[in-house]
């Protein structure tokens, strides 16, 4: 039952070295991909980070709070367009719960990683994601989701 996967998830900040399988990361993006948004207009977006040593870098971005990126075996920057929509924050947002419950239906392990208004000394975490990630600049960015097995 639906209410099983609510009452088990808890976030997850270790995880084992297993790499999560190709099917795996293929669902949660499609739940994230497929979570309701505001008109439809499809303003988040969601980039899978498969690449360790990226995951690992972007644990950089904020001083604190970034322990589940430091073992995550994938990950998903959770950005979004606010010219497309201005309630950009709620679809990112829900975009994040919808594959974070995805995960725990697949028994894998989740933390969403904060990065709207948190920074690194001087520098916006966001600009930090971006820039390391390559993204459009003129996407504002949510969050990073950590995800891996659970020990
Ligand atoms: C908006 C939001 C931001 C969060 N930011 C972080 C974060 O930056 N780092 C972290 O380790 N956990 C973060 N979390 C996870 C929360 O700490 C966690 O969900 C909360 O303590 C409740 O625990 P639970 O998820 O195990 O139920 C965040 C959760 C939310 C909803």
């Amino acid at each position: 039952m639906f209410i099983d996967i609510v009452r088990s998830r808890k976030s997850c900040r270790l995880f084992t070295d297993v790499p999560l399988e190709q099917g795996e990361m293929d669902l949660i993006m499609e739940a994230g991909l497929k979570a309701p948004s505001s008109r439809q207009l499809k303003d988040v977006r969601l980039f899978p980070v498969r690449d360790i040593g990226l995951i690992r870098r972007l644990a950089l971005c904020k001083p604190s709070s970034t322990t589940p990126l430091e073992t995550a075996t994938f990950a998903v920057i959770v950005a979004a367009d606010p010219e497309v929509c201005d309630v950009w924050i709620e679809d990112a947002s829900i975009a994040t719960i919808m594959m974070q419950l995805e995960a725990e239906d697949l028994g894998i392990g989740s933390c969403w990683v904060q990065v709207r208004l948190r920074s690194n000394g001087d520098e916006p975490a966001e600009d930090i994601v971006k820039r390391e990630a390559g993204l459009d600049g003129n996407l504002k960015m949510l969050s990073i989701v950590a995800f891996g097995r659970k020990p």
